[in-house]
């Protein structure tokens, strides 16, 4: 299963995205997570990195681009993959399609900008897995801890209001026409293009897996 999971930030890709990888047997490459981690290690692409997405806006299609290419080359891509907040324009999609990169279903997690500030002033993440945790609407087994590991949650740096105001911005500007792309391409050229659907992402998050499997069923 080659899956790409689109949605707003906070619309819950990264929540899902953990149950879907484990349902498939196929690895969550989220860019968004891959950034993180080049902004501890204090790569050079990271320190670039950080002061962009503090700001609440896109990291450069080039780089975002080779850092794909380079980790869907690895072994355990060969099955399938997950991409949570990639592409992200229309120029990162387009040059998926030059690679031959062939995708079997585009997943539209639909949530309200409304709802989304509250998931994100909430959220607590432990970054070494990227598991996602809500304080009220998906708490952690122990406050302040990761379920598997016991290790300490951490709130990003950019989920202060307003950057998610400025996110939420971005998506509608950039990211926001790629459903229209994806439906495009399907309808002229349905042997090739991914299966474009759309789930309701208001619910609890067991409703909200359920509905994406279902969707999913025929991919
Ligand atoms: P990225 O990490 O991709 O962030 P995002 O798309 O803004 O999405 P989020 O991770 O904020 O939200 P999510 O949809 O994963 O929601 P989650 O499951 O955590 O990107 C960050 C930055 O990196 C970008 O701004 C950009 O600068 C850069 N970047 C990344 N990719 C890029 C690319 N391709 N090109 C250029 N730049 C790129 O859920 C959110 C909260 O809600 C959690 O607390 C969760 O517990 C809670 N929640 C989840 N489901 C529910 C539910 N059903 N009900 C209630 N609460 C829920
Ligand atoms: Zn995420």
């Amino acid at each position: 299963m080659r899956l790409i999971l689109l949605g707003a930030p906070g619309a819950g890709k990264g929540t899902q995205a953990s149950f879907l990888c484990q349902k498939y047997g196929i690895p969550q490459i989220s860019t968004g997570d891959m950034l993180r981690a080049a902004v501890k290690a204090g790569t050079p692409l990271g320190l670039a990195a950080k002061k962009v997405m503090d700001a609440g806006q896109l990291v450069s299609d080039d780089i975002i681009i080779g850092l794909v290419k380079e980790r869907i080359a690895e072994p355990d891509c060969a099955r399938g993959f997950l991409f949570d907040g990639f592409p992200r324009t229309i120029p990162q999609a387009e040059a998926m399609k030059a690679a031959g990169v062939k995708i079997d279903c585009v997943l539209e997690i639909d949530v309200p900008f409304a709802a989304i500030v509250e998931r994100m002033s909430g959220r607590r993440s432990h970054p070494a897995s990227g598991r996602t945790y809500h304080v009220k609407f998906n708490p952690p087994k122990a406050e302040g801890r990761d379920d598997v590991t016991g290790e300490p949650l951490i709130q990003r740096d950019d989920d202060r209001e307003e950057t998610v105001l400025k996110r939420l911005d971005v998506y509608s500007a950039q990211t926001r026409p790629l459903v229209e792309y994806y439906t495009e391409w399907s309808r002229a050229d349905a042997r090739n293009a991914p299966k474009v659907r759309k789930i309701d992402g208001m619910g609890t998050v067991d409703e909200i897996t359920a509905r994406a499997l279902q969707a999913l069923a025929d991919c």
